[in-house]
């Protein structure tokens, strides 16, 4: 697909068919997630992103938690838990900014594949809400020095799903010439 015919119909997808996502498709998903821009020296080192794959319902159903809005990860065949590795790079903390870059690659990736993908909080910034952050991390068994960042559901999209139509902020509305 050519690229802005692909970011122009890429939308996020919440029902999926119970085909299974398999290991091949997950590794170019994850490929494409790594090719974006980090903070730092092109090395190695400077690189945070780790990637959870998760396709055991135990933990899928841990994810959802109780929210009607998060059971589209009970649902996908795939989940994948997208992580920063705080020890890194300790200089450039952008943690957010630098996984949610690879984060677009990978459900850029995934429309080109013919899947679906939706991005589902962590509620890394969500007031009121640390004891669900806590669930998921708990859920993950995640170490101290990692990061979760976001939860990503993949899978071959439900041709049924009803999609809201999105209403998009004109360019002219958004564009500032030289100064505020
Ligand atoms: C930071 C962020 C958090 C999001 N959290 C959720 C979520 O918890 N559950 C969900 O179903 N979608 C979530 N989404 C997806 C948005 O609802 C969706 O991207 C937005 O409505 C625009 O629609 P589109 O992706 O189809 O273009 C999130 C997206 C972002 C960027």
């Amino acid at each position: 697909m050519r690229t802005m015919k692909c970011i122009k119909t890429r939308r996020s997808r919440r029902m999926f068919l119970e085909k299974p996502v398999d290991d091949g498709i997950v590794k170019q998903l994850i490929d494409a997630a790594r090719h974006a821009p980090f903070g730092g020296p092109p090395k190695k080192t400077s690189q945070p992103w780790e990637f959870i794959v998760i396709r055991d319902p135990e933990t899928k159903q841990k994810l959802a938690l109780h929210y009607k809005d998060r059971q589209s990860l009970n649902q996908a065949p795939l989940l994948i838990a997208v992580c920063a590795d705080k020890t890194r790079d300790p200089k450039y903390k952008e943690w957010d900014i630098t996984c949610g870059l690879a984060i677009e690659n990978l459900l850029l990736a995934a429309h080109d594949l013919g899947l679906g993908a939706c991005f589902v909080t962590t509620f890394s910034h969500h007031e009121g809400h640390k004891e669900d952050r806590e669930e998921l991390i708990n859920a993950l068994h995640l170490p101290d020095h990692i990061k979760l960042i976001a939860i990503i559901a993949v899978g071959y999209p439900d041709p049924n799903e009803k999609i809201e139509e999105k209403e998009l902020r004109d360019v002219e509305e958004i564009m500032h010439n030289e100064t505020w």
